[in-house]
């Protein structure tokens, strides 16, 4: 593997993906790129994956041989036995969901354990009244609405930011977390009273919530510590980004956002790795581009959307909702590239592009009658941006057998290249099916 190898050198010179170092894998786009699969496929090169932002609004699809799995808090490194997941800091944490979710992998054959999951007792927790504030908020914006997940992600966020946060250690001291519980609630129920929602009992909710600190004491820990003790035995890290680049807190398309950073410096604040020990970053991104809830989107196109869903494709995994999809964005990759530090692109989901005569790209953006060259910051004058288009000849023919970059016809060759040229970075990974085997290395 990589040790004695100068970081430096091996991470920006020369590709080779058998060569890991630690690696931050974010989203290009709007979420739900293929993340999940990526992040099956690098961990058999790395010894830890973690997750540092984000809650159980993710939700990443892995299929292994016949059985598909989907993570929401849990690395999807966790189906390579003998890896060490973590769940860092930056996580909020449902514990409830979470509960299920470890036993829902372990129906599935999964082995979760202290051996092989931390949770950090510094990530914060979601409450069910996060989840209704949530929905209260999305009620009141009426046609306005980001279109959340409604899993409370943004109201948790909000209580960590504002200093009111409960947190998963607190879990581990009963009385402190009642105390904390009991004086949250008091300043939520009037909140709730305002929406016309019941109040809540904290005493009931502080059992329920007691019983999942027991069942997961073994796991929470300093994951910091844990993490650096890792490191300092050569061990190699994966990051796992959750949602995608338009998504971020701050760089997305605000405020039709989610509430954490899910770019590449949330990797280091959600963890506690400093920037200086991450070696590369790889995008995440899809050979089309598609997004779930509301917000701009220049390139999206209703044709593209009917074909992908006839085919049974791009239906969110957490909502059952239909995605929206739309064609390549340049202009939006280039920035995605450009913020992330993205070294090199994974381009997932090449195969359903298969059966197109003509695939168009968007170049740039067009505002009222001006060439616009990269997404504005203010969603109103996004929304008002329009996508200049070249056109690219299709393929036509199945890539979902294709294992090697040889084995991809030309025009989906040239396809990749032209995109990745546009968005100025390499190309390292191609996807062209769900399994796991269905993954294309360009060396
Ligand atoms: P994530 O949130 O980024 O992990 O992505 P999701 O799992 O939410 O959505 C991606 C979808 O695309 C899932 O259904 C994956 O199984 C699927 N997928 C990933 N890569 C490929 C690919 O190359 N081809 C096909 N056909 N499906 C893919
Ligand atoms: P993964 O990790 C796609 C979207 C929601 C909504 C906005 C805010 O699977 O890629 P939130 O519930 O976070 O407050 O919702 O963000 N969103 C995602 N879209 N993939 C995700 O995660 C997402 N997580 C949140 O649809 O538009
Ligand atoms: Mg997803």
């Amino acid at each position: 593997m990589s040790r004695g190898v100068p970081r430096r050198f091996y991470a920006r010179d020369v590709f080779c993906p058998e060569l890991m170092a630690n690696t931050v894998l974010v989203g290009a786009q709007w979420g739900d790129e293929g993340k999940g699969k990526v992040i099956d496929y690098l961990t058999d090169r790395v010894d830890v994956v973690v997750r540092s932002q984000g809650g159980n609004n993710a939700g990443h699809t892995v299929v292994v041989g016949d059985t598909k799995y989907i993570l929401r808090l849990i690395p999807s490194g966790i189906l390579r036995p003998g890896k060490i997941c973590l769940i860092g800091n930056g996580v909020v944490v449902d514990p409830i969901s979470l509960c299920e979710e470890i036993a829902e992998l372990r129906g599935q054959g999964v082995e979760i354990s202290s051996r092989n999951l931390l949770i950090s007792d510094a990530a914060h927790l979601v409450f069910p009244y996060h989840k209704l504030i949530d929905e209260q908020r999305e009620l009141a914006h009426g046609r306005n609405k980001i279109g959340t997940t409604k899993r409370g992600i943004g109201p948790a966020y909000g209580d960590k930011i504002a200093r009111v946060g409960i947190r998963l250690g607190d879990l581990l001291e009963p009385e402190l977390f009642r105390e904390r519980l009991e004086s949250r609630i008091q300043e939520v129920n009037w909140l709730l009273q305002q929406y016309g929602s019941k109040p809540i009992d904290w005493r009931e909710l502080g059992d329920q919530y007691l019983a999942t600190g027991e069942q997961l004491q073994d796991m929470i820990t300093n994951t910091v510590l844990a993490l650096h003790r890792l490191m300092d035995s050569q061990k190699e890290i994966l990051f796992e980004g959750a949602q995608g680049t338009f998504l971020d807190i701050d760089h997305g398309t605000y405020p039709y956002v989610t509430s954490s950073n899910t770019t590449a410096g949330g990797a280091c604040t959600g963890s506690g790795v400093p920037p200086n020990r991450i070696d590369r970053v790889v995008g995440a991104l899809k050979a089309y581009t598609t997004r779930v809830g509301e917000g701009p989107f220049p390139t999206e196109n209703q044709e593209l959307s009917d074909l992908l869903h006839s085919m049974g494709r791009e239906i969110a995994v957490n909502t059952g909702r239909k995605r929206r999809c739309g064609w390549f964005d340049a202009v939006a990759t280039r920035f995605a590239v450009m913020v992330n530090g993205i070294d090199e692109m994974a381009v997932t989901n090449l195969d359903g592009l298969d059966s197109l005569e003509t695939i168009k790209i968007c170049v740039a953006y067009e505002r009222d009658g001006k060439k616009v060259d990269s997404p504005p910051t203010c969603v109103r004058k996004f929304k008002r941006c329009t996508p200049v288009y070249i056109d690219v000849p299709g393929w036509k023919e199945p890539t979902t057998s294709a294992r090697s970059y040889d084995d991809l016809p030309k025009n989906a060759r040239l396809y990749l290249e032209k995109i990745c040229e546009l968005a100025g970075t390499k190309l390292s990974l191609v996807g062209v099916g769900q399994k796991r085997e269905q993954t294309i290395v360009v060396r």
